[in-house]
């Protein structure tokens, strides 16, 4: 019995879609026959005209149709026939729009007619570039028809094109509710635009503390973090460590080999300020934490925008916590990722709590991490920037003539136990320059000295040429240029190098290009340490220096 019914309803649910159809017009036949610019929803405007793809030089969507309509400059209007519709029935409409003004635009209506002759609007649909996501392309404007039951109406467009725009209906169809056939326009379905893609608009406040997530969040299987191990993370409860707030209950914390951990990625914009909340109490000075700032560049390659590291070599270094502040070098917006590379010995306690990202307009006290958040720090840190020059595909130059002591590690960090070089004039030596607009040099003490470039990227096979001039009376005088790579927690090694001896054969009196090409299996961020001695009679300088990208037919010129 109850078997029965069932059969009955649905036998009769196929019979009322049966009595409705699937309509489509491609523009195709008897145009100006079957639309119409004269009734009362289009009285007074201008008319659609039809169009042909190939003689406006347009691209048809579809080979089975070589003709559209298209409105005027001023607003146009064309209604269509009637025929049947449903409630709950769907009308699309395709449509093409190249737009140059903002006038550009179609209004589709579907329209009912009323037992009473009325003409009462059932769906509506606009496509103008003022919608903020509106993209020039092939769009389907979709009218879900409100009403009751089945009705008979017809379909209006209204539009603008301005002139240099390009405004087209190619063709639309009705879609009864329920409708199981096809009902195309042409066989297979009609393809549109897909919109661009449009970068998310960068947060004003990112914070994480660890407490929740952090298995999805965080990975050490990509990107810098590749081959490392990984950070764990731990409870409170493990170290004599006062957390620092009443709801912060979980950290992480290296190995005691260098372990790596990369966050999820935001949206972050140049100037904007990543702070980290780390816990140090160190038994020795191979602890470390490294923060690096990871920029995802388009080809999703990563670029480290800025760094700063904890290490108890830093000055003032003190056991306790620290804010590690890291701003993001460069220009614009984009995708950034927080990377930590460290190691803690099993003795001593090296921990990140928390950390949050604050564009550049935000203010800090508007992102917390905490609601009772107080991260006192032991000592101020100082910020070392070392977020590399370049991508590595680029030339880099340097001549000496400015910004020696910020672009050059002056305090010899890279280079302890050496005395630096010193800036050097020209006007006091009787050689020719190298370049009239050079006015400036390094020379090295009399003692040997040693001073390491700002960070820059470099590729395999790309070459680092050095400018040197030497007057020896020594045989001790020489120049030694390093390419070295930064390894953030351990050794840097040197990718490169070349020695100038004046004792060497080759010698020649006077300038030199000293040339290192670069050796590695990747693109490494690094820098060149250039190593020197000169004894007194004698005259050994640097005038500039360049790197080469690999195969790069770039001069690199460095005046
Ligand atoms: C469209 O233009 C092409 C090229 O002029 C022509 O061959 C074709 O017949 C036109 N189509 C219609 C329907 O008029
Ligand atoms: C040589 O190095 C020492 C120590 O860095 C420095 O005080 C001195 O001024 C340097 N000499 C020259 C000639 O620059």
């Amino acid at each position: 019995m109850e078997y029965n019914k069932i059969i009955f309803i649905s036998l009769l649910a196929i019979s009322v879609t049966k009595c409705d159809n699937c309509v489509t017009n491609d523009f195709g036949l008897n145009f100006y026959d079957s639309f119409t610019n004269g009734n009362p929803v289009c009285a007074g405007m201008a008319t659609w005209s039809l169009g042909n793809y190939s003689v406006a030089g347009i691209e048809s969507p579809h080979q089975e149709t070589d003709l559209f309509i298209t409105p005027d400059e001023d607003l146009s209007c064309i209604s269509s026939y009637d025929f049947e519709m449903t409630a709950g029935g769907i009308l699309e409409i395709y449509v093409y729009m190249d737009s140059k003004s903002q006038r550009d635009q179609i209004v589709a209506l579907a329209n009912e007619v009323s037992s009473t002759g009325k003409t009462i609007v059932t769906g509506t649909e606009i496509l103008t570039p003022l919608n903020p996501d509106y993209f020039n392309g092939w769009h389907v404007l979709r009218l879900h028809l409100i009403s009751n039951g089945i009705f008979s109406g017809y379909v209006s467009f209204l539009g603008v094109a301005a002139k240099e725009s390009t405004v087209i209906i190619d063709s639309f169809r009705y879609i009864p509710p329920q409708y199981d056939n096809d009902c195309n326009v042409y066989d297979g379905e009609f393809v549109t635009s897909s919109p661009p893609v449009r970068p998310e608009p960068p947060e004003s406040c990112v914070a994480y503390n660890f407490e929740t997530d952090f298995e999805t969040l965080f990975t050490s299987d990509s990107g810098v973090c590749a081959g490392f191990s990984k950070w764990d993370l731990y409870n409170y409860i493990t170290v004599p460590v006062n957390h620092p707030s009443e709801e912060s209950f979980q950290f992480i914390a290296p190995q005691s080999s260098i372990s790596c951990i990369s966050s999820f990625s935001f949206n972050a914009e140049a100037g904007g300020v990543v702070e980290v909340n780390v816990y140090m109490d160190s038994k020795t000075n191979t602890d470390q934490i490294a923060v690096l700032a990871n920029k995802v560049a388009d080809d999703n390659t990563d670029v480290v925008i800025g760094s700063t590291v904890l290490t108890p070599l830093n000055d003032n270094y003190a056991d306790g916590w620290h804010v590690l502040r890291v701003t993001l070098s460069g220009n614009g917006k984009f995708n950034v990722f927080i990377s930590f590379l460290g190691l803690g010995s099993a003795k001593s306690i090296v921990l990140v709590d928390s950390f949050r990202y604050i564009s550049p307009t935000f203010s800090k006290e508007e992102c917390q991490i905490y609601e009772d958040e107080k991260f006192e720090t032991t000592t101020t840190v100082p910020i070392t920037t070392v977020a590399p020059v370049g991508t590595g595909e680029e030339c880099v130059t340097y001549n000496f003539e400015q910004d020696f002591e910020n672009a050059f590690d002056t305090n010899n960090l890279l280079c302890s136990g050496y005395s630096t070089w010193h800036i050097g004039d020209y006007h006091s030596l009787s050689i020719d320059r190298i370049d009239p607009n050079s006015n400036t040099f390094i020379a090295p003490n009399d003692t040997s000295s040693c001073v390491s470039s700002f960070v820059f990227r470099m590729m395999p096979g790309g070459v680092v040429k050095v400018n040197t001039f030497m007057k020896s009376v020594s045989k001790l005088d020489y120049v030694i240029v390093l390419a070295k790579k930064r390894v953030p927690s351990g050794e840097d090694t040197v990718a490169g190098f070349t020695l100038y001896y004046a004792s060497n054969a080759n010698f020649v009196e006077g300038w030199n290009v000293l040339q290192v090409t670069v050796n590695d299996f990747t693109t490494f961020d690094g820098y060149i340490t250039l190593l020197g001695s000169t004894s007194e009679d004698s005259i050994v300088l640097i005038d500039s220096f360049s790197y080469t990208p690999p195969n790069s037919d770039d001069t690199c010129e460095i005046y």
